[in-house]
Formats: C-alpha cells, structure tokens, sequence
C-alpha cells in the first residue's frame, strides 16, 4: 500500500523549527474533511495561539481561502488569536512527556505562577497552554517556550524560565 503524500508547504522564512512540527501535522491530516480544525489546533498547541502568519501558511498549505482560515478560527472559542500573556508557556502533556515527569512540572510551574494551565497569570507576564503532542517526544519532557522547544525539562528549569520571565521588568513575587 502507497504511503500517503506528504505536503510540500512553502519554507518560512523565518526559519522558526516550530513551522516543522506543524508540517507534520499538516501532512498528517491533509485530505481529511476535518484537517483545518485539526490543524489549526495542531498550530494552537505548537505556537500557542494562531497569528496571522499562521493562519497565511496553513491557508496555503491545506490550498484553502484565507477567508475560511480565518473563518473557523474566529468562529470557534477554543482558537486564540491573541497570546493573553507576554510570554507563553506550552506544556506537552502528551504519552511520551506524561510518563517523563510532565505532570510535575506542571504542578511545579501552576504553583510557581499561582496559575492553572489554561489560564493567564495576574500580571499578565505568563499564559500556561497544555499540548497534546509537540512532535518531539525523543526530547521528552517538552515544553515551547515562546519561539524556542525546550526538551529534556525539569521541573528546576521549568520554573527557572519561569521566573526569568517574571523578572523581565519587575521583581519576582516569591
Ligand atoms: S508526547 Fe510530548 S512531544 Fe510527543
């Protein structure tokens, strides 16, 4: 039996490794009547919120209008267009990071935060998303810390990064 295509989507020009992972995704539901929804939560989970450049590429990589992109990304609640926080933090909470300790650095990063994931802490500094599956579970744990994939995490340099944010402009509420 032939494999299934994979999608040729056009090379960001940022060079951001996270549009890699989405490609995975992208060719994993292309075809499928449901691959924009999938997708755009794939793109959700990857970047932690949908921006305009996102929606663009996946736009032109599932070969649909803007329009409907942006359609179905408004229409639903559970899209972000917008980070809530100055800085994201996406946990994977998939199979591979569950089993490596993902549910301790969550515990650690909610009590570090005073925050659940889902949500955004009070000063606004930090948005804490849960994934499903970044695509690098031989990195496991793993977290996406605004544009950057942070494998190999514990719950020390979660909260590590955590603070560092906290600290970009004022002092840290300990
Ligand atoms: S389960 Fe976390 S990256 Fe795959």
């Amino acid at each position: 039996m032939a494999n299934p295509p994979t999608v040729q989507s056009p090379a960001h020009p940022s060079g951001d490794n996270r549009f890699k992972l989405l490609d995975r995704a992208i060719t994993k539901h292309h075809g499928r009547g449901d691959a924009l929804i999938e997708v755009l939560h794939a793109a959700q989970e990857i970047f932690g919120f949908l921006e305009d450049d996102l929606m663009i590429y996946v736009a032109r990589a599932l070969k649909r209008p803007l329009s409907q992109v942006y359609g179905v990304a408004t229409f639903y609640h559970f899209f972000r267009l917008k980070p809530n926080g100055e800085h994201v933090f996406v946990l994977c909470m998939g199979t591979a990071c569950y089993v490596k300790g993902a549910a301790a650095i969550q515990d650690a990063v909610e009590h570090r935060c005073g925050a659940k994931f889902g949500e955004t802490t009070e000063d606004n500094k930090v948005s804490l998303i849960s994934a499903r599956c970044v695509g690098s579970c031989g990195l496991a744990p793993v977290a996406v810390l605004d544009n950057a994939v942070a494998g190999k995490l514990t719950t020390e340099s979660a909260v590590g990064k955590v603070d560092a944010w906290k600290r970009s402009g004022e002092e840290v509420a300990v």
